[in-house]
């Protein structure tokens, strides 16, 4: 049995309460201060203050961190990143800062076909190694579970080249990796030429490939880019009903660039989240308000884009939905690894004060993973996935940016990152 104290927390953040968190509830950190944590085979044994943690007859045998003063919180759970994907796409970035939108890029064989010719291209070991170096930025900022799309594929063999990588990555580094079906992400170019093509596309995913994919659970969720230029709710319904029956529970990328409905369709099936939602109506906060479903915010794609327009962050937490945040990490609309950069976005741009985007990219994630049982917060029998932060105060954690204050990552009891003496 091996344990592990981490000791001398000037705040620990422990997020225990109800889950998941709506309204005035999101606030809640559950602080404790001059905290400890005692971790008995990866996973949490004991939270409380220093005196009383340290105390346990198991704290006198355990290896010790004393972290100094610093604020201890629940690793990040990153609930939605397109991690594997071939390249930049640094030379439409400059398009963009010049004056071209998103959608006119896109039209023009840009934009996600882009990053699709790059993928087919390459290998499996250039993908894998690319994730890697990712998946280490990742830890570096503090996040310990993620959510992975594939969707830079989009035919059979590429598609599932994504996923199988998504299974080996999680075997060959520490942090957790929660593999979704993006075959929905726009209809292929070889489709595009053909009449029909677009009903043929998505008679493949709900035909052949979801149910492949779900046989050789290569996901546990199904995501659809509903949108103009992408698929239309009535596509996307078809598709993620498809998942369903399968047994994929829905994810949407739902009301980014134009209002769709596609809201209202997730919350009817049920989906565990709802991501992105800048164009969304009083009608839909009304509906997430009253759903399970998570509304997912990504406000690294306005700023990466120098949009103006946020999604109302305010409006859906005042009404009562369960607000998560997440990087959106892809190459063409949010290329970062960094959660806590998420969090000042989140702050200076959606209003949502520090608390709130902190337990938005902790407790709240988890909750839309569907693993709010395993990770999300720090209590006892759950897993030991933590972020150390060189800080006094949460509240410094978004309000530097730009760098990275991130000082110690455990995944299971393991610190996972470290950063260098300076
Ligand atoms: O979440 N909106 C669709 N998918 C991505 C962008 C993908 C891309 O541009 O490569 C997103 O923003
Ligand atoms: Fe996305």
């Amino acid at each position: 049995m091996s344990h592990l104290l981490i000791t001398g927390a000037s705040q620990l953040l422990t997020l225990r309460g109800r889950v998941p968190r709506r309204g005035k509830a999101l606030s809640d950190l559950g602080i404790l201060r001059n905290g400890a944590l005692l971790i008995r085979d990866g996973v949490i044994a004991a939270v409380g203050t220093r005196s009383e943690i340290e105390s346990l007859p198991e704290s006198r045998s355990a290896e010790k961190i004393d972290v100094g003063g610093r604020v201890v919180l629940p690793g990040f759970a990153d609930s939605h990143t397109h991690l594997i994907h071939a390249a930049s796409r640094a030379e439409e970035y400059e398009l963009k800062i010049a004056g071209a939108s998103y959608e006119e890029i896109a039209r023009k064989g840009g934009g996600i076909l882009n990053s699709v010719k790059k993928l087919r291209a390459a290998t499996a070991d250039a993908l894998k190694k690319r994730a890697h170096a990712a998946l280490r930025e990742f830890a570096a900022h503090g996040t310990t579970t993620l959510e992975a799309k594939s969707g830079y594929g989009l035919d059979v063999a590429s598609e599932l080249k994504i996923l199988r990588l998504h299974k080996e990555l999680s075997a060959e580094q520490p942090l957790e990796i929660v593999s979704t079906f993006l075959g929905a992400h726009v209809v292929p170019p070889e489709y595009r030429r053909k009449r029909a093509g677009a009903e043929q596309y998505i008679a493949l995913l709900t035909d052949k490939l979801i149910p492949e994919v779900a046989a050789e659970k290569l996901a546990e969720f199904c995501d659809v880019f509903c949108d103009r230029g992408a698929f239309s709710r009535k596509d996307s319904k078809k598709i993620l009903e498809a998942g369903k029956k399968s047994g994929l529970a829905p994810r949407v990328h739902a009301e980014q660039l134009t209002r769709t409905g596609a809201t209202q369709l997730a919350v009817q099936l049920g989906a565990a989240s709802c991501d992105h939602l800048e164009q969304v109506s009083k009608a839909d906060i009304r509906a997430l308000a009253k759903s399970n479903t998570v509304a997912t915010l990504l406000p690294g794609c306005d700023f990466h884009l120098g949009l103006k327009r946020y999604a109302p962050a305010r409006a859906l937490i005042d009404a009562g939905a369960i607000v998560a945040l997440a990087t959106d990490y892809n190459p063409g609309t949010s290329p970062t690894m960094s959660m806590p950069m998420i969090l000042s976005l989140a702050c200076t741009q959606l209003r949502m004060s520090p608390a709130e985007a902190i337990a938005a990219a902790t407790i709240n994630a988890a909750y839309s993973l569907r693993r709010e049982k395993q990770i999300g917060s720090l209590e006892t029998g759950k897993q030991a996935d933590i972020a150390i932060f060189e800080v006094e105060d949460y509240r410094e954690i978004p309000y530097y940016f730009g760098v990275n204050k991130c000082w110690m990552t455990v995944k299971k009891g393991r610190p996972v990152f470290q950063k260098a003496h300076t």
